[in-house]
């Protein structure tokens, strides 16, 4: 039984890729900014500061954006020395073997899938904020996930932006660049419209108590927003387009960071500064701040600026997420029909169907901190593995080329590692439960399918022959 079989490498090193490189640092940091900023800073920030930091939120994000510079790091050495589309899926296969792989693109299955259903129900939060000003309201019971003391049973609005986003992908519709650049200034209008209108409201005995859960409680807001810095690491999938993935790559990944992480410090700044952080736990936390202080057409403006953003954020997960069906499929560790690509549109149909479908009944009736929650457990562990994997690849192949060196191997790597770890510890039993039930069906599939079904394992039988 080989357990650790390992892909040979798809791309000699330093080899030529088919894919054309046009990419620089300006289209990744563009890419990254649109993949970013969503549901984490429009939405998580209202819980994060009622339940966990209070008005130190701010300090929460600066500690969860340390832990995310320190992976990325990770990450661009990882994507510039591998440069195969894929993932850190992909990249594992070739450098720790088959389960490892194969326990990494299930959790990464976890992250895209419920980081998805985590943003449509932010965006359903908005939308119904911005219905609400035009005084139309749903019934109850259709308006959240399921919870009978509360009177709500589904969120339709979730499930039905989830599906109508899983009908464009099969369609064949491709997020653009141009498109992707066009949210991204929505976006960042948006918030800088927030801050500076904001600015003008803030009290400042708003920020007193500063820490009134205690230094705990900034550690579980950071391990609560680290939701919102998700995003960054789709970046390296696109290493085989970059010009000069050396130079570009960090840039693009790390500039993508420093523009978020000083947007969501201002945010974090004025929110708390405008309404007494009890007040936050709300669906629309930042248009709800402008509501609050009778700015009532901004606070309009930012929920449709919120409904934008959010919906490209959904559209390259769900994206992604069929992305690496496909290649785990292919791979042959899932059944081979999901990989199948229609032959008019040019998308895998069953794969998207399925994630859709799968994702729908998720957002539907699992409330958004929990999906949030279990997404950013599934991240950080990738995170973490990533980060060790750099420290194991540069000893089991010293002479590969790398575009990019993460700088104070192995320190580097294992202070991104232990950040991480930090973080998951931080997420709550509940979650930890989730996640390893997740980790256990993954394992029970494998032994039961994948590891037969396994194009390697098919390749080293007619070997043996
Ligand atoms: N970072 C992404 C968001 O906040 C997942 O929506």
């Amino acid at each position: 039984m080989d357990l650790f079989r390992k892909k040979p490498l798809a791309l000699p090193q330093g080899g030529e890729s088919k894919l054309s490189k046009t990419l620089g640092a300006f289209d990744l940091t563009t890419l990254g900014v649109g993949a970013i900023i969503g549901t984490g800073i429009f939405v998580m920030t209202g819980v994060a500061a009622a339940e966990h930091a209070g008005p130190a939120l701010v300090i929460s994000f600066v500690l969860a954006g340390f832990a995310c510079v320190l992976s990325a790091l990770c990450y661009s050495e990882f994507a510039s020395t591998l440069p195969v589309s894929g993932s850190a899926y992909a990249y594992s296969y070739v450098a720790f073997g088959e389960l490892l792989a194969w326990i990494l693109g299930w959790d990464l299955v976890l992250e895209y899938g419920v980081a998805a259903a985590a943003v449509s129900s932010g965006w359903s939060g908005y939308f119904q904020g911005l219905l609400e000003g035009f005084g139309l309201h749903l019934p109850t019971a259709l308006s959240g996930a399921y919870n009978p003391d509360e009177g709500t049973f589904i969120n339709l609005p979730a499930v039905i932006i989830i599906l109508l986003i899983s009908f464009l992908l099969t369609r064949g519709v491709k997020e653009t660049a141009r498109f992707n650049a066009v949210m991204v200034v929505i976006k960042l209008a948006v918030i800088l419209l927030f801050i500076f209108t904001g600015i003008f409201y803030v009290k400042p005995e708003n920020w007193t108590p500063f820490m009134p859960y205690g230094f705990n409680g900034v550690v579980n807001g950071a391990a609560t927003v680290f939701f919102a810095y998700i995003g960054f690491d789709a970046l390296s999938t696109a290493a085989e387009e970059v010009k000069r993935p050396q130079r570009d790559l960090p840039i693009g990944i790390i500039s993508s960071l420093a523009i978020c992480t000083v947007l969501y410090i201002s945010v974090s700044l004025v929110l708390t500064g405008i309404v007494p952080y009890t007040s936050l736990n709300v669906s629309d936390p930042v248009s709800f701040a402008l509501r609050f202080v009778d700015q009532n057409m901004i606070a309009g403006l930012i929920s449709v600026g919120a409904i934008a953003g959010m919906t490209t954020v959904l559209l390259v997960l769900l994206f992604g997420q069929t992305r690496l069906l496909y290649a785990i499929s292919r791979d042959g560790l899932l059944p081979k029909s999901w990989s199948k690509v229609d032959e008019k549109t040019h998308t895998p149909v069953r794969s998207t169907w399925l994630v859709g479908g799968i994702i729908s009944v998720l957002t539907g009736i699992v409330p958004l901190d929990r999906l949030a929650n279990l997404t950013s457990i599934g991240t950080l562990f990738a995170f973490l593995i990533v980060s060790l994997g750099v420290i194991t690849l540069r000893r089991t192949h010293p002479d590969m080329k790398r575009g990019f060196r993460v700088p104070w191997v192995p320190f580097i790597p294992l202070l991104s590692a232990a950040a991480c770890g930090y973080l998951m510890y931080n997420l709550g039993r509940e979650t930890w439960i989730g996640f390893l039930i997740w980790l256990a069906i993954g394992l029970v599939i494998y032994a039961l399918y994948g590891y037969r079904h396994s194009k390697l394992h098919q390749i080293g039988r007619n070997n043996d022959k």
